[in-house]
């Protein structure tokens, strides 16, 4: 199928390579001629494992092509749209401002028949009054919305074996028309059994918010849980365990740590409640604000650990702190909990030295002020603290032993609950993790 990707960011680059990959004719359209210049040569924008190797097969194949000029959107059967949808600035709500953008931009090339497939995340009621839009012009081209799931760090996995497609749909003939084209897209994913939902366009945009809502929701679940264990000396990541055995609550998504960041799992529980407001219904979902504000007091929980263990006073201390991503296998700062520690620990005084194996370009764009070393080595030397707030592998794999030297005081925060800290304390460190005595 020809098929064009709206939007070459972490979803349609990722969503135009494996499209391509899974033999489609694709070209991905971007308006930042950077970002096409470096796709079509085969570079990602961003680190996710994988994706160089799909781009330069698909490129080579001569089926995946990059284009600032949507007139090459032309002949396309399917337009896929996935663009972002940030936070309004000031605001809870989501800014629909490039959805709609891409939309009024591509009409002009629409033909009788072609489909207009969302996959941004967006507010309930969205993709209705887009069809409207798309209707209104004249073209006769169809719209639907099919959200999407992936996980940074498994995006190339996820989008060629997603684990649900979801397709919402106009009623009648224009539906039976929509779903025909997607399944034609999805054909390899279908015939695994990949199980498929049909629906109308609120239950598919509601889908993807829902889900993110209670994703959102189980880790500050287990964060409150965290907030107890430390008035109490239990444990939460034994009490994770015990209540993970049970199959209807699940052990994945149950690690309290400092909480959940990113470009999508904050942004989208708050403009999910702003849009429950506006329908009217802004109980029904006010335990989100609780989500996020318990998932913002994990941050200054460690930020507290650290200061107190100087008596409240670090101003000049050396702190190593150990990752910069929202979460490992990713080089995405977006609201980034560690980054925002980081930061904070700067801002009171602290000399922050910091690391992380791909996020540091990013960091210091955003945060020039503060210290970034390459080697986690150089970064440790001197500490007198330090804070562990990415779970990289590299981190995790440390030595306590090995690296006790390196540091001035040996103290620890595990803002991931990710160090054996039997192994740090026989080592001789002070270990202090989350919600843990
Ligand atoms: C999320 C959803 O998982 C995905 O389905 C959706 O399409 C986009 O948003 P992503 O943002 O890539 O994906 O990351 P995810 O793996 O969900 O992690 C989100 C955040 O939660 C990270 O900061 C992570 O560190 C944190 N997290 C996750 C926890 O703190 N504890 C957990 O147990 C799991």
């Amino acid at each position: 199928m020809k098929i064009s990707v709206i939007g070459c960011g972490y979803l349609g680059a990722v969503h135009a390579a494996a499209m391509a990959e899974l033999g489609h004719e694709v070209v991905g359209i971007d308006v930042d001629e950077n970002k096409i210049r470096a796709l079509s040569a085969g570079t990602a924008p961003f680190f996710e494992p994988g994706l160089p190797e799909i781009l330069a097969a698909g490129i080579a194949s001569g089926r995946l092509t990059f284009s600032s000029d949507m007139a090459a959107v032309q002949g396309a059967q399917i337009h896929f749209i996935a663009v972002g949808t940030p936070q309004r600035k000031g605001e809870h709500a989501a800014d629909l401002t490039y959805v709609d953008g891409a939309v009024d931009s591509l009409i002009p090339y629409l033909s009788q028949g072609s489909l207009v497939a969302g996959k941004s995340t967006v507010p309930v009621g969205t993709a209705a009054r887009l069809a409207a839009k798309v209707k209104e012009a004249g073209s006769g081209a169809l719209l639907a919305w099919n959200p999407e799931f992936l996980r940074e760090g498994f995006a190339v996995e996820d989008t060629i074996s997603p684990d649900r497609l979801v397709y919402g749909i106009p009623d009648g003939d224009e539906g039976v028309a929509a779903k025909a084209l997607l399944d034609e897209v999805y054909a390899v994913a279908l015939s695994r059994e990949t199980p498929l939902v049909v629906t109308d366009y609120a239950t598919a945009e509601l889908v993807k918010v829902s889900a993110n809502a209670f994703l959102a929701t189980k880790i500050s679940f287990i964060n409150a849980m965290a907030e107890i264990a430390e008035v109490t000396g239990a444990d939460v990541t034994q009490l994770a365990d015990a209540i993970g055995f049970d199959a209807r609550i699940g052990r994945r998504f149950l690690n309290a740590g400092v909480g959940f960041g990113g470009g999508c799992l904050p942004k989208d529980i708050r403009a999910f409640a702003a849009r429950a407001e506006e329908l009217g219904k802004g109980e029904s979902v006010a335990f989100l604000k609780e989500v996020d504000s318990i998932n913002l007091r994990r941050r200054q929980r460690v930020i507290d650990l650290v200061v107190d263990s100087f008596d409240g006073n670090i101003f000049g201390k050396r702190v190593a702190v150990l990752g910069l991503a929202f979460k490992p296998d990713s080089d995405d700062v977006r609201d980034s909990p560690a980054l925002n520690v980081a930061a904070a620990l700067k801002g009171l005084g602290a000399e922050v030295v910091a690391t992380d194996p791909e996020a540091i370009a990013n960091a210091a764009r955003l945060h020039p002020q503060i210290t970034y070393v390459a080697d986690t080595r150089e970064a440790l030397t001197g500490a007198d603290a330090v804070v562990v707030v990415t779970e990289w592998k590299q981190f995790r794999e440390l030595d306590p032993a090995e690296i006790l030297p390196l540091v001035n005081r040996a103290f620890v925060v595990d803002g991931r609950n990710c160090l054996d800290a039997k192994a740090y304390r026989a080592a001789g460190w002070t270990y202090q993790g989350l919600g843990r005595p």
